[in-house]
């Protein structure tokens, strides 16, 4: 077993720190901030994410979870110190590195040993060699230190279960010995490894994020053309995920993509595309159409009101980018708010966890405490973050509460059919109800 420091406490940092102790290392996660580490050290996670507080305390209880502030008093036992700091977007589009560089230097000052330092953030590819250099030039100790690539996959929501299912663990290495010691450090998680060297590790990060990117924008693209011709999204993607060379998940129609990593992720790799004069048309594109898909939405909404949307109540379910987490970055529902804010309508809000939308205040948002609440006297109700509860709300005993039994789900994930039974006028994503009639003309007759 061995003794880790992990640097960062985010959603990648304390779900490593806990899971690696949760198989027996030892480990100590830095934060600079006194006030978080003073919450953590008590067994208390800032991040809403299941499992995680019960790994947390238990792993604090049993000695081998800890929380600093001294980045000394974590790096004077530590053989292998994380660096899972924030990488966020530039205004160019790249990734900011002066948390990793920082880290690195810090790293460089209070080494005392030989260590191996991974970098768990999502890098542009050559950050790994940028470490290694900054780390070689700055090194005051007379020590080795040997940095390895090793990319987080973690869902936001199932952090804790993708860590010990992950369905890979990258290992990037120059240095063979510190490849095998960091992969023995997972090795009671018997997940396949791939190894690479560091560039590759950086790159198999940035490339299964846009591909992914890429995947949904994709189906939704293909939705919008399903509701023109009375196609339904839902079925289609069934029936093309049964490939198995295309795969069902990730073709999940909606309102696209957000969240802390694929908007960013899809910049920066865009940006390093540019940088090297290399198209990569495939990922611009799928950042576009993601930007098209809310406003597609909104449109949707405004065509329903004969675009006066002055005093109408909108009732919104979920704000959250997605079910199961707090996070509101990159949120679909941000954009959704404002728009209709801006067009005067009045915004009532429902979301299980998320009970304020920090830096966005407006007298016209109401906050709800369930979705009966928050759909009473509406106009219309846009379901826009699929949580569970949101979904499987007794939809017959909640007709009596709008004004207007009118459901639009950006998510795809009510059954137009039930709701329509039960007196709902209900649209989704892709999931028209009767095709639209357009004129065919004759082979030769179109210019084809
Ligand atoms: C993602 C990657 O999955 C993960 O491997 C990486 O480490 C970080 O980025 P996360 O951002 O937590 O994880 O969320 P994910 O569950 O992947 O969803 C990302 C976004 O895509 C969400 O906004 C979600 O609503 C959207 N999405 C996902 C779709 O619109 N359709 C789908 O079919 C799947």
């Amino acid at each position: 077993m061995e003794n880790v420091a992990v640097i960062g406490t985010g959603y990648v940092g304390l779900v490593t720190g806990v899971v690696l102790s949760e198989i027996g290392h030892t480990v100590t996660c830095i934060d600079i901030d006194e006030n978080k580490v003073n919450t953590l050290s008590q067994g208390n996670s800032p991040i809403y994410e299941p499992d995680l507080d019960a790994l947390l305390e238990k792993n604090i209880a049993e000695n081998r979870l800890h929380f600093t502030t001294n980045h000394s008093e974590a790096f004077d036992q530590a053989e292998i110190i994380f660096i899972a700091v924030g990488t966020p977007q530039s205004e160019n589009g790249s990734a900011n590195l002066v948390h990793i560089e920082q880290a690195a230097r810090d790293i460089a000052h209070k080494v005392v040993r030989d260590t191996i330092v991974v970098v768990k953030s999502t890098v542009p590819v050559g950050t790994n060699d940028l470490v290694q250099a900054i780390i070689e030039q700055e090194l005051r100790a007379s020590v080795n230190v040997q940095v390895v690539s090793n990319p987080e996959f973690l869902r936001e929501g199932h952090a804790i279960y993708d860590t010990f299912h992950a369905d890979r663990i990258v290992i990037g290495a120059e240095n063979e010995r510190a490849g095998d010691t960091i992969q023995s450090l997972f090795e009671n998680l018997e997940v396949p490894v791939v190894r690479t060297n560091r560039r590759s590790a950086e790159m198999i990060k940035y490339a299964s994020n846009a591909f992914l990117a890429v995947k949904i924008s994709y189906i939704n693209q293909i939705a919008n053309l399903c509701e023109m011709l009375g196609a339904e999204v839902n079925d289609v993607a069934d029936g093309m995920g049964l490939d198995h060379r295309i795969g069902r998940s990730f073709l999940n129609a909606g309102l696209g993509y957000g969240g802390s990593c694929f908007p960013k992720d899809t910049a920066a790799l865009a940006y390093l595309g540019c940088e090297n004069g290399i198209s990569l048309s495939i990922v611009d594109a799928a950042i576009h159409a993601n930007h098209q898909q809310s406003q597609i939405f909104l449109e949707r909404v405004l065509n329903h009101f004969n675009g006066d949307m002055i005093g109408k109540k909108i009732a919104i379910l979920g704000l959250a980018f997605k079910p199961d987490t707090d996070d509101m970055r990159e949120a679909p529902s941000l954009k959704i708010i404002k728009n209709l804010l801006d067009s005067k309508a009045q915004v009532k809000v429902y979301d299980p966890v998320v009970h304020e939308i920090n830096d966005f205040s407006h007298p016209s948002i109401e906050y709800t405490n369930s979705v009966q609440d928050c759909i009473t006297n509406a106009d219309a109700i846009l379901l826009v973050t699929e949580w569970d509860e949101i979904v499987n709300s007794d939809w017959k005993q909640l007709i009596d509460y709008p004004k207007s039994p009118l459901i639009l789900d950006g998510r795809n994930v009510l059954s137009i059919k039930e709701l329509t039974n039960l007196g709902w006028q209900i649209e989704g994503i892709g999931q028209a109800a009767k095709p639209v009639q357009k004129k065919v003309l004759p082979i030769g007759q179109n210019g084809i």
